[in-house]
C-alpha cells in the first residue's frame, strides 16, 4: 500500500514515461541498415498481444514479413511506397475471424452471416495491438509507421502474404531503426477535439483556420508544396470523392461482411 505522501504524489502527476513517449512520437520513414532481430519482433509482438480485446475474442494475426520480394510487392500495391520496400521489417495487422468461426463450427454453427459488428470488432482489436506494438517497439527505440495503402487492394495484398478467407490486412507497420528525425505534425487544438460531458458547439471555422495555418508552415518549412487552407484542402482533395470504392466487395471476398 503507498504512503499518504506517495499517494498524493500520485494523484498530482500529470506527467509519465508514457506520456513523454507519446508527446515526442512522430511517423519515420527512413531506418538504418542495422538489424531488428526476432528476439525483438516478439517482445514487441508479446506485449502487443496484451491490448484489451472486445470479448477476449483476439480476432487478430500478425505476419512479420522480412523478404525482400515480399516487402517490394507490398511497396507496389500500397501507391509505391518506397518505405515500405526499404523497411526491414513490416508487420501485417489483420483482423482475424478464423479462430472464431473454428469455435462456431465446434458447436454447429458458422461465420457465413457475419455482419458489420464483427468486421469493426475484429478490426479494433487489430487495431489496439497496432498501436500497442508501435508503442513497445518504441520503448525499445524502434521507430515505425503505419501503412493504410494495404488497403488500396485486400485482395492483391492476401495473394502477397497467403492469407486464407477470413483475414484480412487492416494496416501494415514499417519498423526498423530511425536514420531521420522529422519534426513533428502540429495537431488541431485540444478545443477542437476534447469535449466535456456532453459535446460542445465550438468556432469551427476560426479553428480550422488556424490549423490550416500551422500546417502550412509545417511543411513550408519542410519545403513541401501546401496551400494557404492546408489541411482543409487536403482532407477535399482526398475525400470529396468516394475512396477505396471496391474495398466493400473485396472485404465481402475476404469473409467479412459489412453489411
Ligand atoms: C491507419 C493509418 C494508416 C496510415 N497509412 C499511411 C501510409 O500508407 N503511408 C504513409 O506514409 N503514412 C501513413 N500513415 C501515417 C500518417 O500519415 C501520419 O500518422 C499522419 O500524417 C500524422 O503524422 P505523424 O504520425 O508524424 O504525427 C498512416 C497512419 C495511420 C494511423
Amino acid at each position: 500500500m503507498p504512503k499518504d505522501n506517495e499517494t498524493a504524489n500520485q494523484t498530482a502527476r500529470t506527467t509519465s514515461e508514457t506520456i513523454e513517449t507519446l508527446h515526442n512520437r512522430v511517423s519515420v520513414r527512413k531506418y538504418s541498415d542495422d538489424p531488428v532481430s526476432d528476439a525483438q519482433i516478439d517482445a514487441v509482438l508479446q506485449a502487443a498481444f496484451r491490448a484489451p480485446t472486445s470479448s477476449n475474442i483476439q480476432a487478430y494475426s500478425v505476419v512479420v514479413v522480412r523478404d525482400e520480394a515480399a516487402r517490394q510487392a507490398l511497396s507496389v500495391t500500397t501507391g509505391n511506397q518506397k518505405h515500405v520496400a526499404e523497411t526491414p521489417v513490416f508487420l501485417a495487422f489483420c483482423a482475424d475471424l478464423r479462430r472464431m468461426e473454428h469455435a462456431l463450427q465446434r458447436h454447429g454453427h458458422d461465420m457465413d452471416d457475419n455482419s458489420l459488428e464483427i468486421g469493426l470488432v475484429s478490426t479494433i482489436d487489430a487495431s489496439l495491438v497496432g498501436m500497442a506494438a508501435y508503442l513497445a517497439a518504441d520503448s525499445l527505440g524502434l521507430k515505425g509507421l503505419m501503412i493504410g495503402g494495404v488497403r488500396n487492394d485486400p485482395i492483391e495484398v492476401a495473394r502477397i502474404l497467403k492469407l486464407p478467407k477470413r483475414v484480412y490486412c487492416v494496416f501494415g507497420m514499417c519498423l526498423g531503426w530511425p536514420a531521420e528525425a522529422p519534426p513533428q505534425k502540429p495537431r488541431m487544438d485540444m478545443g477542437l477535439t476534447v469535449h466535456h460531458e456532453t459535446y460542445e458547439p465550438d468556432g469551427l471555422d476560426a479553428d480550422l483556420d488556424a490549423y490550416d495555418k500551422d500546417l502550412a508552415a509545417h511543411y513550408t518549412g519542410l519545403g513541401k508544396p501546401t496551400t494557404p487552407d492546408s489541411w482543409t484542402n487536403d482532407i477535399d482533395q482526398k475525400f470529396a470523392s468516394p475512396r477505396r470504392d471496391a474495398l466493400r466487395q473485396q472485404l465481402k471476398d475476404r469473409g467479412f461482411d459489412f453489411r
